[in-house]
């Protein structure tokens, strides 16, 4: 598996990174709060989250909410904020996921969390242990990438992982699974060259096609079933790449890379 190695100076220690997070990435806020709203549960959604920081998500609904969040800092402020919700200190990937199935979730939800885990397979796996009737995964950066790489961050106070993942061989695991899934392209507000990706797994396989045209009328960009697979994504990233650089921001991040190993 390739790997590289980048340094950033800042390590994220309050919540106002968090909050950050939601201002650059309102119309992807804005998108998922009405695929949630859209389970038809009228406000009673019963949302299962992951890496949900101090659980800000559980303003949605009040028919349930759990967070399983593996930054204490987050949780304790999640606890004192919203005493209403349930908050598990874990790490999704290894906890045993089975003991949160049967509990009648809407939605299970991921905002820009598997990134930082080992591997895509395993998570999207313990997210069905859930089962959840829609599993929302989103990938913040997208999924252009050409191949799985393990992406190193390293700073002064910490190393953690913020992985890139090839749509194409993504779709091509799904299908293999057998799911029943989308994925929606969600333009970034304040970046031309990087979308969030938002894949949908209809868990119960009963999602009518109205079910995602409904989601098409929000006004985003769906990839079909394995139509992920079939495009070039490799000429469409490279584009991408030389688009980005004509305008110097790749030279700038380039700069800051400390070393790369493929
Ligand atoms: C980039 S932040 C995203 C926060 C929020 N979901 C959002 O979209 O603004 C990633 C969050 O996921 C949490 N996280 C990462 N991996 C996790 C895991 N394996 N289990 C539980 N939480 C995890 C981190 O602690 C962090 O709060």
């Amino acid at each position: 598996m390739p790997v590289r190695e980048t340094y950033k100076r800042v390590w994220i220690k309050d919540e106002g990174f968090y909050g950050r997070m939601l201002n650059r990435h309102q119309a992807m806020w804005k998108f998922l709060k009405a695929v949630v709203a859209m389970t038809n549960a009228g406000g009673n959604q019963r949302i299962f989250e992951v890496g949900g920081g101090s659980g800000g998500v559980s303003e949605w609904t009040t028919g349930g909410y759990t967070n399983v969040e593996r930054n204490v800092g987050m949780v304790d402020l999640g606890r004192e904020k919203y005493p209403k919700a349930q908050f598990i200190l874990d790490d999704f990937v290894h906890m045993d996921t089975r003991l949160h199935a049967g509990k009648n979730w809407n939605t299970f939800l991921a905002g820009s969390v598997v990134e930082h885990c080992a591997g895509y397979q395993a998570f999207i796996l313990r997210a069905l242990d859930v089962d959840p009737n829609l599993a929302i995964i989103v990938f913040f950066r997208g999924l252009l990438w050409p191949e799985d790489r393990i992406v190193r961050m390293v700073s002064p106070d910490a190393v953690y992982f913020e992985n890139h993942y090839s749509g194409r061989s993504m779709a091509a695991w799904l299908e293999g699974v057998g799911l029943h899934y989308e994925f929606f392209t969600v333009k970034h507000d304040q970046s031309d060259w990087i979308n969030d990706v938002v894949l949908v797994i209809d868990v119960h396989k009963e999602k009518t096609v109205e079910f995602w045209n409904e989601i098409d009328s929000l006004g985003y960009t769906r990839r079909g079933y394995g139509e992920w697979a079939r495009e070039n994504w490799e000429a469409k990233r490279l584009q991408i790449r030389q688009d980005h650089t004509e305008r110097g921001v790749a030279a700038q991040l380039a700069a800051r890379d400390i070393g790369r190993q493929e």
